[in-house]
């Protein structure tokens, strides 16, 4: 069994932070959101990955390497142009050979790992096993049509009117099947081989499609408010890590991560949190459900539910900061005018003024 992750895309709901960083490099939790996707084909004992990336720039090449960190080896795959998921399949064929494999858009994070999916996968004698997660708005998803036996007879990409509340997660496992299915079918509307298209093709000419359902979390993590519930959710289940120093004024409690070199200064740290290294805290409330990357200076400010990346400052910010996406090298600082809210999506290198 093979995996192939793709990396690549605009992430234009993402913008600005990835006018500057693609977006499955940003942090979660200070760790790249592609991580999560490696390490649970690793967790699974998959030893030959398959990353499939922009061809036009080599941030994920640099940011990734050839997978000796996990103990695994990592091809990475040129992509042209987003031409869609079934023509990312498609140019993975000779790395994939007649291999089995596991197929993870790598913006896709799930609670649990996907080593029971392809134990489930192996018990059976299908073709192709979908995962399927209950969500609140199908019609932004491949959506399954599943009969009363609970046999998935028909798949529809982003229908107006979907036939479940299930979407088809992005985490999917093939044989090798899927490379006929993919070579047979035309581009969707919006000029994109589509997935779901492959996967109607399949049911259509008599493979077996198979599914299990997704019942923790799970989530494709497109837009801002995505990331800080991705955030939100690792935290949780982090343990305790108190590697800086904390000083006597001040208070950590809760699931909190402090990286080494990083000092808690007069300060109320309430986890779950993450704090990297070489950051510092001072007469400041950092709040739970926090990240804040590497080398990040708070200062008589309040920080709750964001995400901060590296090398930030954020200094004498009256109105607690929540909600919140800033990229790296961002300064906040005071400013005279009135506020009432903060809610920022910051991309790198901005500097934004806040008043009280
Ligand atoms: C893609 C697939 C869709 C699937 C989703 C899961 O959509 O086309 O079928 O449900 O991933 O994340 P996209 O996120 O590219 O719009």
């Amino acid at each position: 069994m093979k995996a192939l992750i793709t990396s690549g895309g605009r992430g234009t709901r993402l913008r600005p932070i990835t006018h500057t960083q693609n977006k499955h490099l940003i942090p979660i939790a200070n760790k790249p959101i592609l991580h999560y996707a490696i390490e649970g084909v690793v967790n699974a004992g998959i030893k030959q990955i398959g990353i499939v990336v922009n061809a036009d720039n080599d941030e994920v090449q640099q940011a990734i390497g050839d997978g000796s960190r996990w103990g695994v080896k990592i091809t990475h795959i040129p992509q042209d142009a987003p031409l869609g998921l079934a023509h990312v399949v498609k140019i993975a064929e000779p790395f994939i050979g007649k291999d089995d494999f596991i197929f993870y858009l790598g913006d896709n994070m799930v609670v649990g790992g996907v080593k029971r999916f392809i134990q489930e996968f192996k018990k059976s004698n299908y073709n192709c096993w979908l995962t399927l997660a209950k969500v609140k708005n199908p019609e932004r998803f491949g959506v399954p049509e599943i009969n009363s036996r609970g046999r998935i007879i028909g798949v529809e990409e982003k229908p107006k009117k979907p036939k479940s509340n299930y979407a088809v997660s992005g985490i999917y496992i093939y044989d090798s099947n899927i490379f006929k299915a993919c070579d047979s079918i035309q581009p969707s509307a919006r000029g994109e081989l589509e997935i779901s298209d492959a996967h109607q093709w399949l049911i259509n000419h008599k493979y077996k499609v198979g599914y299990s359902e997704i019942t923790g979390w799970w989530k494709d993590t497109g837009k801002p408010a995505d990331l800080l519930e991705a955030n939100r959710l690792i935290l949780d289940n982090q343990e305790v890590k108190i590697e800086g120093e904390v000083d006597k004024a001040s208070v950590v409690v809760g699931k909190v991560v402090l990286g080494k070199g990083s000092k808690i200064i007069n300060s109320v740290v309430r986890g779950p949190a993450i704090i990297g290294n070489n950051c510092v805290i001072e007469n400041s409330y950092i709040g739970p459900f926090t990240s804040i990357g590497d080398r990040t200076l708070v200062k008589n400010s309040e920080v709750e539910y964001s995400i901060v990346l590296r090398d930030c400052k954020i200094i004498d910010v009256k109105i607690r900061i929540e909600g919140s996406l800033l990229g790296n090298d961002v300064e906040i600082v005071e400013a005279n005018n009135k506020p009432h809210v903060h809610r920022f999506m910051i991309g790198d290198q901005s500097r934004v003024e806040v008043a009280w």
